[in-house]
């Protein structure tokens, strides 16, 4: 745990300055369509508060201030500073209904009951211990709350597996160069989307349920904090 704690931040501030171009490119402009794909998904309704664990340079944060609009507030951690420098010049217009703050995600600084929401893009699989992940998010959301995140998974069909591992071999290293050859390995050890789906009950979320996007490169898991605060209880 502790190497990998190490290891990231330097693998992430290496890369900050084209982290988002990198994305772009290596998905062949698939980026928007998931994002698109998490606006339809994500229970994030305007006026909560949010917390984008991992937030890096901003990318669904961004997306989540249009979410949450001009009532809402969204608090991203990272423990990037390369990586929290970009995301703090690109949400800079947003003000103060967005909050940037280094942290690591498997011990999130942040009271229980903090959050309406805790989301998460492309992190999960970086973190050396994705279950502690699930239950500081579970944590810092008030009871009825919503986890979300979305992933890199495990395409179900055999034929769209081998595809996507003849291109995930090589192609990003080979396009962004050394920091990029991690990518594979972060997701062989990454279990599938079942196994996710399973790991969030495992955190104490209820509700849960997986959206597989373009034939199940990527994987969006939803699960929800039980129980309402006494303040809503009405008996
Ligand atoms: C692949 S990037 C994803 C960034 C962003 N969420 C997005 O969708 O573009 C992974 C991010 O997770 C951050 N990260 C990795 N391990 C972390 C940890 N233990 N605590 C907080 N952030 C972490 C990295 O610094 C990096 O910014």
């Amino acid at each position: 745990v502790g190497e990998q704690r190490s290891f990231v931040p330097h693998l992430f501030d290496a890369i900050a300055g084209r982290y988002d171009a990198m994305n772009w490119l290596m998905t062949a402009g698939l980026w928007g369509v998931w994002h698109a794909a998490f606006r339809r998904q994500a229970p994030v309704a305007r006026g909560v508060r949010v917390l984008d664990v991992g937030c890096g340079t901003g990318e669904l944060a961004r997306l989540l201030l249009r979410m949450t609009g001009p009532a809402g507030h969204v608090t991203g951690v990272d423990l990037s500073a390369g990586m929290l420098a970009v995301a703090r010049r690109k949400l800079a217009r947003f003000g103060d209904r967005v909050t940037l703050v280094e942290g690591d995600a498997l011990a999130l600084p942040f009271a229980d009951a903090s959050f309406d929401v805790a989301a998460s893009a492309f992190v999960l699989r970086n973190v050396a211990d994705p279950d502690r992940m699930l239950a500081e998010m579970a944590r810092v959301v008030r009871p009825g709350g919503h986890v979300v995140t979305m992933e890199l998974s495990h395409p179900p069909a055999p034929w769209v597996r081998r595809l996507f591992w003849a291109y995930f071999r090589r192609v990003p290293a080979w396009l962004g160069g050394r920091p990029y050859a991690w990518l594979p390995a972060s997701l062989q050890a990454f279990p599938p989307a079942e196994e996710l789906a399973r790991r969030f009950c495992a955190a104490g979320l209820a509700e849960v349920r997986f959206v597989r996007l373009t034939a199940g490169i990527v994987c969006i898991h939803l699960g929800r904090r039980p129980g309402l605060p006494p303040s809503v209880r009405l008996y």
